[in-house]
């Protein structure tokens, strides 16, 4: 496969590392994945090579989205926005287990096949035993011509442009974004109403200007990985749309840093990982400022209740937080693709002083080609 992103995109133009370039490309690369596909007369998006018409868009049943690692996370997101702005029952799983399985293929489920490179083994291996029981399979792909790419019936290019850093950031972001587009695309030719539909293509015309403002808040951010450089583990939790922005940040760290980390839907914790709480296990908590807010406070407090030390990513300052990272707010749906920005940044300087290798963390390869 040859890539063809221009050599300038490769200059690392001041910064440290291309995990911090990366992370502050954001804004413009959201810009990218948006131009040229919102349709404002029917309040819909134009997604050209999905190769799906209207009338076969009525016909899904299910959305079932494969991918791994970063791009299994962001599959969990979609699969959220699909349920709620197209109301079609949808679940990500990671592609390396689906394919182990020997899965029930349903000729009325949409598969969805997520991958930065396009040339994981585990996503193209199970893209090819999807085609060989004659599912219809999308790619969700940043390389332009992969493996992945090529073997899918159709797709959107997420347009994050080169992600240089082992770990995955920008590409991450817009993924989550193309599948916006993608939910609000299958919502408007199914039931989602004009006024929702011009509500989300508002919210995604924020987005590029509100990563800006997140990115702004680096240097207390900078300050708080250097508070917890130290910490042997550190929880993440979150409820429903907060959950798959957990495991993301959570997965950040460890890659980046060697911290442990583990994620946990923030409803779960009085079954089981309550016990683990002490000063010395910090929890990053999402906490939206949506229906479920009450809730998450409520975790916080059992958390505090408990003398854990708590950082939260909410969109006004928490009471219950030893710290909250504000960030601003969009429509309720699109809210997870801003919430993990600031965490990236989190990983990003807590590895730095703890003088981790960013870009090659150990062990790591950017595409895993092999079984
Ligand atoms: C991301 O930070 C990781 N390095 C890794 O989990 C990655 O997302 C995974 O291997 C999948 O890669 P892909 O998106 O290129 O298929």
């Amino acid at each position: 496969t040859t890539v063809e992103w221009e050599a300038a995109s490769y200059d690392m133009g001041g910064h440290d590392t291309y995990m911090h370039k990366e992370i502050f490309e954001q804004a413009d690369a959201v810009d990218r994945v948006l131009r040229g596909r919102i349709d404002d007369r029917f309040s819909t998006v134009h997604l050209g090579g999905l190769n799906l018409d209207a009338r076969e868009a009525r016909q899904i049943r299910r959305v079932k989205i494969l991918g791994c690692g970063t791009s299994y996370h962001a599959g969990m997101i979609g699969a959220q926005m699909i349920e709620e702005l197209a109301r079609i029952p949808a679940d990500a799983e990671p592609a390396s287990e689906f394919r182990y399985r020997n899965a029930v293929v349903d000729p009325d489920t949409l598969y969805i096949a997520v991958s930065q490179s396009g040339e994981t083994y585990d996503v193209l291996a199970a893209v090819q035993e999807l085609k060989r029981k004659g599912a219809r399979v999308l790619g969700v792909v940043n390389v332009v011509g992969s493996a992945i790419a090529r073997e899918a019936d159709g797709g959107i290019y997420v347009h994050a442009g080169p992600e240089v850093c082992v770990v995955s950031t920008k590409c991450f972001t817009n993924t989550c974004v193309a599948f916006a587009l993608l939910a609000l695309h299958l919502g408007r030719t199914r039931d989602l109403s004009v006024r929702d539909g011009k509500r989300i293509i508002e919210g995604l015309r924020r987005l590029p200007a509100q990563i800006a403002e997140i990115l702004e808040q680096e240097e207390g951010i900078q300050k708080l990985s250097e508070q917890f450089a130290d910490a042997r583990s550190m929880l993440f939790i979150g409820r429903v749309r907060g959950y798959p922005v957990a495991r993301e940040a959570s997965l950040k760290l460890k890659e980046v840093s060697y911290i442990h980390a583990e994620a946990y839907p923030a409803s779960e914790l009085k079954h089981g990982p309550l016990a683990l709480i002490e000063p010395a296990l910090p929890t990053v908590a999402i906490v939206p400022d949506d229906d479920l807010l009450e809730k998450n406070r409520a975790a916080m407090e059992e958390i505090k209740a408990r003398s854990g030390q708590i950082v939260a990513v909410a969109h006004q300052p928490q009471e219950k937080a030893d710290h909250t990272i504000v960030v601003p707010k969009n429509e309720d749906e699109l809210d997870p693709i801003l919430m993990g920005i600031p965490l990236q940044l989190l990983a990003y300087h807590t590895a730095k002083a703890l003088g981790r290798d960013i870009d090659k963390p150990r062990n790591l390869a950017k595409s895993v080609t092999v079984e």
